[in-house]
């Protein structure tokens, strides 16, 4: 990883009405990283990502993508990301191949660079077989996939993931997640928003926690649950349970010693940074 920043947000702010979605988010994404951008339903992920993509924007503050102010050079900034929203907007009824032909015109791409990558793009997602199929007949994994080969078309350097693993069985999850490995392992700068705390866990070298339109924390996953306390330990008591957090094993079992009810002690997680740091559990 290089230090040269892909990805530097300088006080966004967004309000709806009295809503306020974003409230002066900063910070740099530097080249190379898998981000991850971690919140409940309405933290503002959806808010944030439409607004560094240039499809919203923000009350106040900027965006520099690749060093391209997105307002001073928008077409520099937006040849430089590839986008895969939150919602499917694939066309269902055109094939594969034809979803991805339209997006390689809209990105003025010679015909023949665009079928080159398409055979490239299907390959790398496994979806060779699928080219001339009508997306509306393939299942909702593949349709994210191939929302993810859309995005990578036009070979951009940062890739913003919306949510691409919602409402996916394992299976299909899991291949999504190898997709995104592999892509950052090719030195792509992902941002992927999610609310689910392995992905987040498992994925990313970097997360920021967003709550209600902050930041409220930032950090590699394992030293935001060092800040907090590597080991957890619950106590149960009726039908509640409250946790305490510790830097060690030891000092965890000796306090629940002297605690009354039952006791628990385990490694601490990203759930329970969230909770600690947010009094709100980061799940539906
Ligand atoms: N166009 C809009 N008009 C009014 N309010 C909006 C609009 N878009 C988003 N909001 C509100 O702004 C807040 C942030 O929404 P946003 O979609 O960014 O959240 P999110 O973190 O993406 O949530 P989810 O996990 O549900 O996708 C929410 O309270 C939402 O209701
Ligand atoms: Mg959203």
């Amino acid at each position: 990883m290089t230090e040269k920043i892909a990805i530097s947000l300088k006080s966004l702010y967004k309000k709806y009405g009295s809503l306020i979605a974003l409230n002066n988010l900063t910070l740099n994404i530097f080249e190379g990283e898998f981000f991850g951008f971690l919140g409940p339903n309405g933290a503002g992920k959806t808010t944030a990502i439409r607004i560094i993509t240039t499809a919203t924007k923000s009350d106040s503050g900027q965006v520099f993508l690749n060093g391209f102010d997105i307002s001073k050079n928008p077409i520099k900034a937006k040849n430089s990301i590839g986008v895969v929203s939150q919602y499917i907007n694939l066309d269902m009824e055109l094939t594969c191949k034809e979803n991805l032909v339209v997006h390689g015109m809209l990105h003025n791409m010679k015909k023949k660079k665009v079928l080159e990558r398409i055979d490239y793009l299907l390959d790398y997602i496994e979806m060779t077989d699928k080219i001339n199929v009508l997306v509306g007949k393939i299942s909702g994994g593949m349709q994210r996939k191939l929302m993810i080969a859309r995005a990578l078309l036009h070979e951009p350097e940062i890739l913003f993931l919306d949510e691409p693993t919602v409402g996916l069985d394992a299976h299909s999850k899991r291949k999504i997640w190898d997709v995104m490995v592999k892509i950052n392992s090719e030195n792509k700068t992902i941002f992927l928003t999610t609310h689910y705390i392995e992905e987040a866990e498992q994925l990313c070298n970097r997360v920021a926690i967003i709550n209600e339109g902050n930041l409220i924390e930032i950090g590699s996953p394992e030293n935001l649950i060092k800040k907090v306390g590597a080991i957890a330990l619950d106590v149960f008591n009726h039908d509640d349970y409250t946790t305490y957090f510790f830097g060690s094993r030891e000092e965890a079992l000796e306090a629940g010693s002297k605690m009354e009810g039952k006791i628990m002690v385990r490694e601490t997680n990203l759930e329970d940074v969230f909770l600690n740091k947010t009094g709100r559990r980061v799940k539906d």
